[in-house]
């Protein structure tokens, strides 16, 4: 007998693992095997929904590690100190794809981290792309929608994909990046990171700022083109994810540099372009990079599903010192991302040791599904009372934000212009990228409608008329 014993899940020793329990060796199972009712009843709930966008993904540990000193903008303890580390959890993903679906396809990377900060979680949840399609959430379902499987021929459709994108003149920047030669990153190490929006950092003297987020990998930028990619398809769809796991167990440890631009709260109403855009970037040459701290990976999960799929990044995880903005779509993705979790994982989520603080939790709430812990014992349920137990944190009040307007469905597509940032990118490549990017969208488009492609050769045209020249040669059109 083996010293590893097998037990049910409440402990029991199993004796049979091999063979169920019949009347006869011919004859029917008994419904008194009750380890096989739990083995099954366990095994047919095994599956959790993936989640609905960025289902596949890789994730690794590491820490952060502060480099230069910040202090003046964020009184957030996790930049309090040259030298100070903070434990972290990163995971990479695609977008549109399912959780089995492969890694190296032309779409946007997730980069999302998890900071385990001594004054709580501090989840930074971006993408390898500093501007997205949308700037309003509404729409967010939509482009889900068109970039996901048809509802008639359950295929991915370059015709609703292409309809929605050249609909929305808005998307053409970072229509543009995708289709670029960084439209497929070679792996999850060679891609930059950003936070995307715009967030805030109080400092020490309550004082805003406005603050946007990059990481620079230090691997330096490596990318497939389309060709390179369908042949690593074919050999390998997990290319991303052995490539990081390979690299973290051969202690080649991944680390990206952790830059911020900060523009003080009174610029946004004096910049030419509204800051808190999301299809938009703030030019470098008015807010340069400023260099804060390393993010190292140096660390795999012992098991994927406990603490990848199971873990629950979300925006609306911050700490004092760092805030939200009025970004639209910053402002939408507060609700998104609890709800989809409490949906996929459940109310107690944050009780998930991947996803639990490392600080001391007092939030009062109570029971719900899965509740494991000790439920805060005897200690009473509200606040205020008349003992004392934990109160709100006053000192941690942000300073008011002054709002200007009436309340409507303003149309943002209304005297914006789209096309100048899409326009500057399409000019800083060489006539080489130039080309890959025609003829990434020209395969892209494939056989959509002539009315498609040219509603995305007029907006390209308004971005440079080179870029729209290029995009209609490569169309044949
Ligand atoms: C995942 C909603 C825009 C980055 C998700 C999930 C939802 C969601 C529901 C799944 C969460 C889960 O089940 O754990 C939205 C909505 C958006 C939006 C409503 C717009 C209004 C964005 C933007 C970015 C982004 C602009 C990047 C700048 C991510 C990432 C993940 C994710 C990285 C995967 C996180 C992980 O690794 O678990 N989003 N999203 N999303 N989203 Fe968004």
């Amino acid at each position: 007998m083996s010293d590893k014993k097998l037990t049910t899940a409440s402990g029991c020793p199993v004796a049979h693992n091999q063979n169920v329990m019949t009347a006869g060796p011919r004859g029917p199972q008994l419904l008194q095997d009750v380890w096989f009712l739990e083995k099954l009843a366990h095994f047919d709930r095994e599956v959790i929904p993936e989640r609905r966008m960025h289902a596949k993904g890789s994730a690794a540990y590491g820490k952060f590690t502060v480099t230069h000193d910040i202090s003046q903008y964020t009184r957030a303890k996790i930049f309090s100190e040259i030298g100070k580390e903070t434990e972290l959890i990163t995971r990479f993903s695609t977008v549109a794809g399912e959780r089995g679906a492969a890694d190296a396809e032309r779409d946007i990377r997730g980069f999302a981290v998890k900071f385990y900060t001594e004054e709580g979680n501090w989840d930074l949840v971006g993408n390898n792309t500093p501007v997205f399609f949308l700037r309003d959430p509404l729409k967010f379902p939509d482009l889900n929608h068109a970039v996901k499987r048809d509802p008639r021929t359950n295929m991915r459709s370059a015709t609703n994909n292409w309809d929605f994108w050249t609909s929305l003149p808005e998307a053409l920047h970072q229509v543009t990046i995708v289709m670029s030669d960084r439209g497929i990153p070679a792996t999850y190490r060679h891609m930059h990171g950003f936070g995307s929006h715009t967030f805030s950092f109080i400092n020490a003297d309550n004082e805003r700022f406005w603050v946007k987020f990059h990481f620079e990998s230090q691997q330096g930028i490596k990318n497939l083109t389309d060709a390179e990619a369908e042949a690593l398809v074919g050999k390998d769809r997990e290319s991303h994810q052995k490539d990081l796991l390979d690299s973290i167990d051969n202690k080649n440890f991944p680390k990206w540099v952790l830059k911020v631009q900060v523009m003080p709260e009174a610029d946004a109403s004096k910049v030419g372009y509204n800051p808190f855009d999301l299809t938009k970037v703030w030019p470098h040459g008015d807010y340069p990079l400023i260099e804060v701290g390393v993010m190292e990976l140096n660390r795999n999960p012992e098991n994927y599903f406990a603490e990848v799929e199971q873990a629950a990044f979300n925006p609306a995880n911050i700490v004092p010192g760092i805030g939200f903005s009025p970004d639209k779509m910053l402002q939408g993705r507060l609700f998104s991302y609890g709800d989809a979790q409490r949906y996929r994982l459940g109310v107690n989520h944050n009780h998930i040791p991947v996803n639990a603080a490392k600080c001391p939790v007092h939030s009062y709430h109570r029971d719900g599904a899965m509740r494991t812990d000790a439920n805060y014992g005897a200690t009473i349920g509200y606040e205020p009372s008349s003992t004392g137990e934990w109160a709100e944190q006053a000192d941690f009040s942000e300073p008011p934000l002054d709002l200007q307007g009436a309340a409507a469905h303003w149309d943002h597509r209304e005297d914006e212009d789209y096309f100048s940032q899409a326009g500057a990118l399409f000019r800083l490549m060489t006539p080489e990228q130039q080309q890959v990017l025609f003829n990434n969208t020209a395969a892209s488009m494939g056989d959509v409608s002539v009315e498609i492609k040219l509603r995305h050769i007029k907006h390209c045209t308004a971005a440079d008329p080179a870029y729209g020249a290029g995009i209609r040669k490569a169309l044949g059109l």
